[in-house]
């Protein structure tokens, strides 16, 4: 089976606008595309491979995480701080209290796209096409927002060139220094609550561990940049195939997605012999494949088998996300055959997309304890099978917006409406997603104190 960057067009591709008003327009906005500068290079990619290899083998962890749909009338540097400030602070929670090195990968910097559960939209009578991302048309609910613009690509594209260049800076010029850490929490306190205050308590003990490291004459040790990495669905593959390059720089001579480090494929386009995952069966990028309710154990053989033909460690991950209620019939036989199988995988844990519902004022949002039953569940599923579970992946921001209910600062329904910010699905605020970081800690570290009474024989 021969690939190139455009086999997928031969191919049934779900979930891909096809009313352009033009297409000569759109095939003009793809050439250009095509000659924009990579916004992520082949060895960034290479390392990401490396990073994850380790969370295959148990000795790292993946966080991945960021907005549902980024949007272009939200977009602003504040915003990307804040998002990357609760980023950090999740990632030194499940470093320093649950004993693991993080791979921080986000959803952030290309994440626009958005497959619809319907084509259309109706309100009070009137139908028009869904909103499908802010890459492709606009949320205002009128015709003329609602038509595909292939101008939206290219806007897309810059802005997620300018958040790269800013979070590259965040992450390398000093921002996440752990010797800064009292500096994340500015302007982030303004209620006591046991999360914030376990996780105030934490930062005491890590700047005294750092005092104490220093006082022993031993202050070269680097805590001042992160690796992060980026990450979106590889939904618009006219769009992935324009930024796709064949390595020139770095010896591999393969295809790269340079859109983002690592793509994941929906629930909804991993048709085996579909359009998205014979995209990504050719790059070589950390792939991730979304696993529903819908997917049995050998369709996903088969699809590791497609994507992941060599069983390269670190190259994919599965990501878990059928809802509270279903996980426990679902997940065990999947862990069981791909273990089985002696496949490499990243078992991650997406408890957002299977825990969606209509709250009684009729907002889309999802209940906390069903998020966090989620996580649990997956994490005591996989071990049980004698996996490990490797990672998260939340729709999440910094901001403190009331989008999903529940959580220490509890959000109630009534609450809902009063800072809904959302463009697409209900995203957890600072507050919980910083409340899950400590629960998945308490997991690890259970865990690690498992693995090191076995390695004593105990
Ligand atoms: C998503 O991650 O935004 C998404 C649409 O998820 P899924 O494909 O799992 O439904
Ligand atoms: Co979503």
């Amino acid at each position: 089976m021969t690939w190139s960057p455009n086999s997928w067009r031969a191919k049934n591709a779900k979930h891909i606008p096809n009313d352009y008003p033009s297409l000569e327009a759109l095939q003009q906005v793809e050439a250009t595309l095509s000659k924009k500068p990579p916004l992520v290079v082949a060895s960034e990619i290479e390392k990401l491979k490396k990073e994850l290899a380790k969370v295959a083998r148990g000795e790292s962890f993946l966080l991945q995480g960021g907005d549902c749909a980024e949007s272009f009338s939200e977009f602003e540097a504040d915003r990307v701080i804040r998002y990357f400030r609760v980023f950090l602070q999740m990632a030194v929670v499940l470093t320093f209290a649950g004993g693991k090195h993080v791979v921080k990968v986000g959803r952030v910097a290309g994440q626009f796209a958005k497959p619809r559960s319907s084509p259309t939209e109706t309100i009070d009578g009137v139908t028009l096409p869904s909103y499908r991302g802010d890459n492709i048309n606009g949320l205002e609910f009128n015709e003329e927002s609602r038509l595909p613009d292939p101008q939206r690509l290219l806007q897309a594209y810059n802005q997620s060139a300018s958040t790269m260049n800013l979070l590259r800076a965040l992450a390398t010029g000093g921002y996440a220094d752990l010797a800064h850490i009292n500096d994340w929490n500015l302007n982030f306190i303004k209620r006591q609550d046991k999360v914030q205050e376990d996780y105030l308590k934490l930062c005491h003990h890590i700047s005294e561990s750092l005092d104490f490291i220093n006082s022993m004459g031993k202050a070269n040790i680097a805590t001042d940049t992160v690796s992060f990495f980026t990450s979106h669905e590889a939904l618009l593959l006219g769009y992935e195939e324009a930024l796709t390059r064949k390595d020139s720089l770095f010896g591999s001579g393969g295809y790269y997605a340079t859109s983002a480090h690592m793509l994941w494929i929906g629930d909804r386009t991993r048709g085996l012999d579909d359009a998205h995952i014979e995209y990504c069966r050719g790059v070589k990028n950390p792939i991730g494949i979304k696993c529903g309710p819908s997917l049995t154990g050998d369709e996903l053989l088969a699809l590791i088998d497609r994507v992941n033909p060599t069983n390269e460690e670190g190259k994919l991950v599965l990501i878990a996300r059928f809802g509270s209620d279903k996980i426990a019939n679902h997940l065990p036989e999947m862990v069981r055959k791909v273990t089985a199988a002696g496949k490499n995988v990243i078992w991650s844990s997406d408890p957002m997309h299977g825990n969606t519902i209509t709250s009684s004022n009729g907002f889309k949002t999802r209940p906390f304890d069903r998020v966090m039953s989620e996580v649990v569940q997956f994490m005591n599923i996989v071990h049980a099978e004698g996996a490990y579970p490797g990672g998260i992946h939340l729709e999440m921001t910094g901001d403190d917006v009331t989008e999903c209910i529940g959580g220490a600062i509890e959000v109630t329904e009534d609450l809902l409406p009063s800072r809904y910010n959302t463009h697409c699905d209900p995203r957890l605020n600072a507050s919980q997603s910083l409340e899950l970081a400590f629960e998945i800690a308490g997991n690890l570290r259970t865990e690690r104190k498992e693995q090191r009474m076995a390695a004593a024989g105990l």
